[in-house]
């Protein structure tokens, strides 16, 4: 029963299967997937007859779409501020120049960047969240499957022949993901301040349809980053009794309620943090006029 259920496993191995596989050869990178030596010859590419390929194509086509919106979105340069929306793709705005372009007069910006920095500012910005992105667990299984096809689905053979997993250049750089959380937890709190500043209409309080965009972004970011598997560690691990630190433990518990979802956060925040770019965009740029509740 168990080399059954196990055989229906991506990670599927005859020593692992038989406990005689050692640290050492469960690290070193070499042959691997259903060609290696000691897995049963099958000649089918694969056994499975559901709709496998939905989630890998599905995946490439919103992680697809993203990247080209995002590159769109970052090179512009423009419209990416209607007091008092900012583009969470231009947050914060780190040059001189900002607000010297069409559609962002007036925007706060922080000249970190000096002078001399003329072209776009969202490069310097999107390095950190999309490092964090890049780095993610729950995406890694995404793009790992769809774009690399490494493997596509479990039991379903992957294209190489050797598998190097993560134990070497460039892909040791996913275990930047601990510090990209970090940072990532930065952007969050300026965000966050975005969004109330969005209810801020030239001294009054009122709320358009925009603030509640921000505010949904920013919701969507703080939970995309609560129940981040890094998160879970920074406050749950490395402890040995839970009891010596009750703080900690509820914190644990708290993102451990979170964690199984964290791969709808990661959807809903990238989707999210695109629209939310789109309509500062429509209304910095004067394509739609945003609608006031108050
Ligand atoms: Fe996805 Fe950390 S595991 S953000």
């Amino acid at each position: 029963m168990q080399a059954a259920a196990r055989s229906a496993s991506c990670w599927y191995s005859p020593e692992e299967d038989a406990g005689t596989m050692t640290m050492r050869q469960a690290r070193a990178p070499g042959p691997g997937g259903v060609r290696s030596p000691g897995r049963a010859a099958v000649g089918a590419r694969t056994l499975r007859t559901d709709r496998w390929w939905a989630y890998p194509a599905v995946t490439f086509a919103v992680l697809a779409a993203f990247v080209a919106y995002a590159t769109y979105a970052a090179i512009a340069n423009r419209d990416y501020y209607a007091a008092p929306y900012i583009s969470p793709f231009y947050s914060p705005c780190l040059s001189f120049h900002c607000g010297m372009v069409p559609g962002s007069r007036g925007v706060p910006h922080l000249g970190w960047l000096g002078t001399w920095w003329i072209v776009t500012p969202a490069v310097v910005i999107l390095i950190f969240p999309l490092g964090f992105r890049l780095t993610c667990y729950y995406y890694r299984k995404a793009y790992y499957r769809s774009w690399w096809l490494s493997p596509p689905a479990c039991a379903v053979p992957e294209p190489r022949r050797r598998y190097t997993g993560e134990a070497r250049f460039p892909l040791l750089g996913q275990n930047m993901h601990r510090y990209f959380f970090y940072a990532a937890l930065v952007f969050n709190v300026i965000l966050s301040w975005d969004a109330i500043a969005a209810f801020d209409f030239g001294g009054h309080i009122g709320i358009g349809v925009g603030s509640v965009v921000l505010v949904v972004n920013a919701v969507l970011l703080w939970m995309y980053s609560l129940s981040c598997h890094a998160c879970r560690h920074a406050v749950g691990g490395r402890i040995n009794h839970f009891s010596k630190h009750p703080v900690r433990y509820r914190a644990w518990t708290l993102v451990s309620r979170l964690n199984p979802y964290h791969g709808n956060f990661a959807w809903l925040s990238l989707v999210w943090v695109a629209l939310t770019d789109l309509y500062v965009r429509l209304v910095a740029s004067g394509v739609i006029i945003d609608p006031r509740v108050f």
